[in-house]
């Protein structure tokens, strides 16, 4: 990517702040579709121009359900992203994504109901093509990020988007396997297909923090591990993300 090109990033939990931004200003944003999760927060990350935006709001006030997921990505198109690394938090399904493991997605099954998926208007219908719902070469760049750094990424995998924001129960986790899916999350949907809709580059960092649901260590609790598993994660995170902004 070049140095110039302006890269938004979504921060999911555990990345309501970016570590290491060199922040140059916070810009306060009205969209036609409301406010933004936050303020959108533009600098320098690894000496690449970024715009980091929290999707849960810096105090993570907003559940999956409730994010106005049009007003952020609208925001960060309106300030000049091109691209969107969008980082989030995971249960892992697949065998390789225990917690704290990462992923780059390459599909996604969105099970979500009653959210503003579209910026579709009467007049304007949009038939977003999301065959291929990221975009293959920012995947290749965090993938390319994560060997840089010599951290370990299962470089494809189904995200399961659900809505959150309770957890799965275990038949459901089940089901989702059966489905083909890898991880399974609660904000892929619909902030991949507005992306596209707007014509960004979008690509996904998947970091798990537990286990889905059912898939644990007997008698473990979900909620046990998720914290030190964040920590870790996102310090992996940060340094993929280094790796390609500055790379
Ligand atoms: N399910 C859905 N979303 C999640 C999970 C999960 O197990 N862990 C983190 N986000």
């Amino acid at each position: 990517m070049t140095a110039t090109t302006l890269t938004g990033i979504i921060g999911g939990t555990g990345l309501t702040r970016l570590e290491g931004l060199a922040l140059t200003e916070d810009r306060f944003i009205e969209t036609p579709y409301g406010a933004p999760s936050a303020p959108l927060q533009l600098g320098h990350y690894a000496g690449h121009p970024v715009v980091f935006l929290a999707r849960h709001g810096q105090d993570h006030r907003l559940a999956p359900h409730q994010v106005n997921y049009r007003a952020n990505i609208w925001a960060l198109h309106s300030l000049g992203a091109r691209r969107i690394i969008a980082v989030a938090a995971v249960g892992g399904i697949h065998p390789a994504l225990g917690p704290a493991s990462l992923a780059v997605p390459d599909q996604i099954i969105d099970y979500t109901w009653g959210r503003a998926h579209s910026f579709s208007a009467e007049g304007h219908v949009l038939h977003a093509d999301c065959t291929e719902p990221y975009d293959r070469d920012l995947r290749a760049a965090l993938i390319g990020g994560a060997a840089a750094a010599g951290v370990a990424v299962l470089p494809q995998g189904v995200y399961a988007v659900t809505q959150g924001p309770r957890l799965e129960t275990a038949a459901e986790v089940r089901k989702l396997r059966a489905e083909g899916c890898d991880m399974v999350g609660m904000t892929a949907m619909p902030e991949a297909a507005l992306a596209r809709e707007l014509d960004l580059a979008y690509a996904t960092l998947a970091v798990s923090v537990n286990w889905a649901a059912g898939l644990g260590p007997a008698g473990s609790d979900i909620h046990g591990d998720i914290a030190d598993s964040l920590e870790r994660g996102m310090a992996q995170v940060r340094a993929v993300l280094g790796a390609v902004l500055g790379g």
